[in-house]
């Protein structure tokens, strides 16, 4: 296809149009020119194309990126990816909004379920891996949400503030990984500010860095109804503004154009909508693919078999003899969680309970109920003496503990790191009855687990999609091996991570990432705190020996060829997730992890068989981001290659000594600046150390507060000073508190409606709420004077029959309706 070749035959009015969405999922056709218009959709772990609004198709629902990231798998991710593409083109969709890989730099965070990892390389590398499954049939991804969204609360106007090492290490550098060696068709830039910009305005992120440091060649889309000033955001380098906003924002740009502040932006933007559409086009002009649902069913399901994590089995309890009286112990294994609520959410196809799959297998199960599934956080007595005399009578006692919907949700976050109250007492109570309880734990993402040493086994699933039960089955019963690891630390409790206090966003809305670089397993490896599971931890029904380490460099070249050997010594096959970590042996310029994950791969072994297993290293690998020169640099010295299986189980390492041409001399001192860092002392980092190592004081940037009134840019839960505003608050609250809405969903329509600011409702409603209509309310928050705020409101009424009535109008008689 060749749409992009009539770039130049498009007017300035049709080009800036390009630049907004047609809807909330097209862009923009030119019907006169032949330009039809794509479908994008969410995603990313099955399809939520809509077929009206909030609802959306029957589809397969798959693992949750959690999920998907324990299995370490890079093709598995491929094999996905391949077969959510077949769907998109069955579905007539050309782009598939994921996968989302903010770094989960807490566990609070609410989107956790959704994202891969604490560790960039590993969720860069997954993240590859999917993307190149699902392009390789001609359908696009959107990488998300690019960058430093590790919060949800307040995200529409978060300020993520964070050193420039941290964010090029830690927070981009998945990014960077996924587009170098994917080149996702869009990226999708998030809600929220970087150290004071908004990243859907931040030149530095989508052009300075995404297009000109890593050569990115496709899309970048704002999230949905992430867009503030169009026209800043159109400069720096934001192409495509979705869902449309109507007239209202090409309005701007055409004014902004006429005005002489834009210039090639608007044709570059629109030639890579043209381009993306070109991209798509093919798979789509050819016959409409159908697939088999039950089919792709069974894939989710064997998928979900790959994902799970034995996290504990002592004697032996697992598998279970497939003859076991087993007391199933929750009321979760018959209404099951399989995913998380918000945008990733799929109407699934058929959802397998482990109830339903034990019954399949024809096992022997008594039930009880454990617990009230609506009253997660009360431990009913009753329910506990039935779930206690059921464990009592079996030879194996299933217990069922699983977040609760709200904990598993965009737009909020986790109030608390801890399990359900009902589900922990549950646990006690049965494990003191019964010695062979075992535990299937099925969350988002990492919780406290304050019982860990009662039941005999522990089998974490994380949020499995539609095939839970039948995965599960497998596994319990041995079909399927677990082979999965943890993509994430679990510390003993909260107050152990490395920012319990600095999460949550302060009052101007801030999130101060004091935590540096040591985010997950580089803080607790670095500050010498004990976790209960490590990052990359997992059991296995058999055992791996790790053998035969040798580091060897061909004459001449830069890149490090690490070799050993992993032999099954059990008697089931299996299989190991291989890590391979580098750190520095001796004193570095500047504070480093004790070590950091740089290569793994998964290999499936026979009893008894052996096989070689390789990684390459190089500058890529050994490189550290230098504030003081603003670019990656090696420094000289003597480096540790570990390769274990996992993060606290290293069964190999040498060393090498590695000769840089770069000159640090004009290194800053480190030491100096940033001594509680070298010890990952974040607990005493004082405001004035971070200011230091972040490069600026953000003291000079806070908001003046002398003066409380309510600006544009305000949220509607700013506005507690006045009577007015606190009444909208109220009856926004009784709203959210009273629609009938599926769990978890009321307090992410609360978080929405309250934290977006003012000025984004006119682009939000496509202009329907017209500016004027903003500035009456702003009027009315700031002075309780209704009729004159009503009168400034009914001045928007031409812009909003200008912005919407005619442009509807316009299109509906150019398509002859
Ligand atoms: C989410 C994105 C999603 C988009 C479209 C946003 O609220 O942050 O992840 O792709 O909505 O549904």
């Amino acid at each position: 296809m060749d749409y992009k070749s009539k770039l130049k035959q498009l007017t300035l009015r049709e080009q800036a149009n390009m630049l907004t969405g047609a809807d909330r999922w097209h862009t923009a056709a030119v019907n006169h020119l032949g330009i039809p218009d794509i479908m994008v959709s969410d995603g990313p772990t099955g399809l939520r194309k809509e077929e009206s609004l909030g609802k959306s198709i029957t589809a397969v629902c798959y693992p949750s990126a959690t999920a998907m990231a324990a299995s370490w798998d890079k093709d598995l991710l491929t094999k996905v990816g391949e077969t959510l593409a077949e769907e998109c083109l069955a579905n007539r969709l050309s782009v598939l909004l994921g996968p989302g890989i903010n770094i989960k730099r807490s566990p609070l965070c609410g989107r956790n379920f959704e994202y891969y990892s604490e560790d960039p390389v590993l969720a860069g590398e997954l993240a590859a891996s999917y993307i190149n499954g699902v392009q390789s049939r001609g359908v696009g991804t959107s990488l998300k949400h690019f960058a430093a969204n590790s919060t949800e609360i307040k995200r529409m106007k978060a300020d993520s503030i964070v050193d420039e090492r941290a964010l090029h290490e830690i927070y981009l550098k998945g990014f960077e990984i996924a587009v170098k060696k994917a080149q996702p068709w869009t990226i999708m830039a998030a809600y929220n500010k970087v150290n004071g910009n908004y990243c859907t305005q931040s030149k530095y992120l989508l052009t300075d860095t995404l297009r000109n440091d890593w050569g990115f060649e496709g899309l970048v889309v704002s999230d949905w109804s992430a867009t503030h000033d169009r026209v800043a955001a159109l400069k720096a380098g934001l192409d495509l503004e979705m869902p449309g906003s109507g007239y209202y924002n090409t309005s701007k740009i055409i004014a902004a154009y006429q005005r002489g502040e834009l210039k090639d932006e608007v044709e570059t933007s629109a030639g890579r909508v043209l381009d993306l559409v070109d991209k798509a086009l093919p798979a789509m002009m050819k016959p409409k693919p159908s697939f088999s649902m039950p089919e792709h069913h069974d894939i989710a399901a064997e998928v979900a078999s790959q994902c799970a994590v034995l996290l504990k089995n002592d004697g032996k309890v697992l598998p279970l003899k497939k003859d076991a009286k087993i007391a199933v112990i929750g009321a979760r294994a018959k209404e099951p969680i399989v995913q998380g609520c918000g945008s990733a959410q799929i109407n699934s196809f058929c959802v397998v309970s482990p109830m339903q799959a034990f019954e399949n297998e024809g096992l022997q199960v008594t039930y009880a109920a454990g617990y009230d599934v609506k009253q997660p956080n009360y431990a009913d007595g009753a329910l506990l003496r039935e779930a206690v005399s059921t464990a009592k009578n079996a030879d194996v006692a299933l217990v069922f503990v699983t977040s609760a919907p709200v904990d598993v949700a965009e737009g909020v976050d986790r109030k608390t790191m801890q399990l359900p109250e009902s589900m922990n007492a549950l646990v006690e109570a049965v494990a003191k009855e019964n010695a062979n309880t075992v535990v299937v734990l099925t969350t988002g993402s990492s919780v406290e687990i304050p019982w860990a040493d009662k039941p005999a086994a522990i089998l974490q699933t994380y949020l499995a999609g539609e095939g839970y039960g039948t995965a599960l089955t497998n596994l319990l019963l041995g079909k399927v091996n677990p082979s999965g690891k943890l993509p994430e630390s679990y510390p003993k409790s909260y107050k152990d991570t490395a920012c319990p206090n600095y999460y949550q966003p302060d009052e101007n809305r801030n999130l101060i990432y004091k935590d540096s670089i040591f985010v997950g397993y580089r803080y607790y490896e670095k500050a010498k705190t004990e976790v209960l599971y490590p990052f990359g931890y997992g059991l296995s029904y058999t055992t791996f020996d790790y053998s035969d380490l040798s580091i060897t460099r061909e004459r001449g070249s830069k890149v490090y060829t690490v070799s050993l050997k992993v032999t099954n010594t059990g008697d089931c096959a299996g299989a190991e997730v291989v890590q391979m970590y580098l750190g520095m042996a001796g004193q570095s310029l500047v504070y480093r992890a004790e070590k950091e994950l740089k290569g793994f791969t998964k290999v499936y072994l026979e009893p008894g068989e052996t096989k070689e297993v390789t990684f390459t290293f190089g500058r890529e690998e050994l490189q550290y981001w230098s504030m003081k020169l603003d670019k990656w640099v090696v420094e000289t010295g003597t480096y540790t290659v570990s390769v274990g299986a996992s993060s606290a189980d290293i069964r190999l390492t040498e060393e090498v000594s590695i000769k840089s041409k770069d000159n640090l001399d004009a290194e800053y001192d480190w030491y100096e600046i940033a001594p509680h860092y070298f010890h990952a002392d974040i607990a005493h980092v004082s405001d004035e150390e971070f200011y230091d190592v972040l490069g600026y004081d953000l003291r000079d940037y806070l908001p003046d507060r002398s003066d409380d009134r309510i600006t544009k840019d305000s949220t509607i839960d700013d506005a507690t000073a006045t009577k007015s505003g606190r009444a909208l608050n109220k009856g926004i609250n009784y709203l959210c508190d009273k629609l009938p809405l599926p769990d978890g969903y009321g307090e992410m329509a609360r978080e929405t409606i309250l934290g977006y600011p003012l000025s984004r409702f006119p682009s939000m409603t496509g202009g329907l709420v017209s500016d004027e209509a903003i500035n009456g309310l702003v009027h009315l928050l700031n002075s309780d004077r209704p009729v004159e705020a009503l009168q400034i409101c009914a001045r928007g009424i031409p812009s909003t029959v200008k912005n919407v009535v005619v442009p509807k109008v316009k299109s509906k008689l150019s398509q002859g309706k």
